[in-house]
């Protein structure tokens, strides 16, 4: 017995921290997904892991109330749907932590601005004529907080974040240099992108191109958006090419081995209907997020639960930032 809890502290210490934010920015669709949560969910027993609700940095764009508020239970709820487990996982709300804030203070009066003007993001919003306001502007070292706070070692990111992680450790590298070793050099965990999931016209499902099939919308919304999947204009008797074939892209996210092949035959073969094919792909659909619903369901209408969840999840975060930032404030020289 005590054998076994030894092993269990000795193995929890040697878990690499793993860190990353999600932007509460409304429904998720089919290609969210499998693009990013699930590879995220899998990664959950490897790793001591902390995800949160990067609110604050939501609020660079989205200044509504109540779609804020909205935005953050929902992704709370998706995330939660998805298999996050918070047994696992330290899952809390950034503004819980406002901490973050007054670390990226100390990390404003060591930036350049020239140095955020080199932030893609930045430059896309100007490329743009977009209106940036400081908080967007800021957004990189914010971000920085939020990472180095924490001690993270690792930080999943799809490939376009990963210049945020640069801006992480230029950041912790100005602040040791300036104020003596104080912060870890985190490291970007590429997510490679399992799937490229393409959405109804054929492109990167995305939500700024409309293509999306939502993951938790309802029955009809889903059925719309599978019976609207482009295809060529073959008859249900003709050969067809699944590798060329939308609706087949999506069902190898769903179908086993054995039934995709089946399937690559029949379309190979002739005989079966786009129709048929987008029924089907919709009853895979519908199968393979029901458990995701019921878990859904289950936690949204109990929201306290979903509440005391982020508050423990912050309560935990808090132990480790309060110690962090005794160390920080003592290094900048605040503390007397
Ligand atoms: N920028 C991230 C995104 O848009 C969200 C984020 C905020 C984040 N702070 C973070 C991710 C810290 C990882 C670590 O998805």
């Amino acid at each position: 017995m005590c054998k076994t809890i030894c092993f269990l502290v000795l193995y929890g210490d040697m878990k690499k921290k793993l860190l990353s934010g999600i932007q509460p920015s409304g429904t998720i669709h089919i290609g969210n997904y499998f693009g990013a949560i699930k590879q995220f969910v899998d990664l959950q027993d490897e790793y001591d892991s902390s995800v949160f609700i990067a609110d604050f940095h939501a609020i660079t764009t989205l200044q509504d109330k109540e779609e804020l508020s909205k935005n953050i239970i929902d992704i709370a709820l998706d995330y939660l749907a998805c298999g996050l487990d918070p047994e696992k996982v330290c899952l809390f709300k950034q503004s819980d932590i406002p901490e973050v804030t007054e670390l990226a203070w100390y990390f404003n009066c060591l930036t350049t601005m020239p140095y955020l003007e080199r932030a893609n993001a930045y430059k896309d919003a100007k490329a743009k004529n977009k209106e940036v306001n400081v908080g967007l502007f800021d957004y990189p070292i914010l971000m920085a907080a939020d990472i180095l706070i924490q001690d993270a070692d690792v930080v999943p990111v799809g490939a376009d974040q990963k210049q945020h992680i640069e801006y992480a450790r230029d950041t912790a590298q100005k602040f040791n240099n300036t104020y003596g070793e104080t912060f870890k050099l985190p490291e970007p965990l590429i997510l490679k992108e399992v799937a490229i999931v393409p959405g109804i016209d054929g492109r990167k499902m995305s939500k700024s191109y409309k293509n999306t099939i939502p993951l938790f919308g309802t029955d009809e919304e889903i059925k719309k958006a599978v019976m609207k999947i482009v295809t060529d204009s073959k008859e249900p008797s003709d050969k067809k090419d699944p590798d060329t074939c939308n609706i087949f892209a999506l069902h190898k996210l769903f179908l086993k081995e054995d039934d995709l092949k089946n399937l690559r035959n029949r379309y190979t073969q002739g005989g079966l209907g786009y129709k048929e094919s987008k029924e089907m792909l919709l009853k895979e659909i519908l199968d393979f997020i029901r458990p995701m619903r019921e878990k859904r369901e289950m936690y949204a209408n109990d929201l306290n639960k979903v509440r005391t969840i982020l508050a423990d999840g912050a309560k935990k975060a808090k132990l480790v930032v309060n110690e962090k930032m005794k160390i920080i404030r003592d290094n900048v020289g605040v503390n007397i």
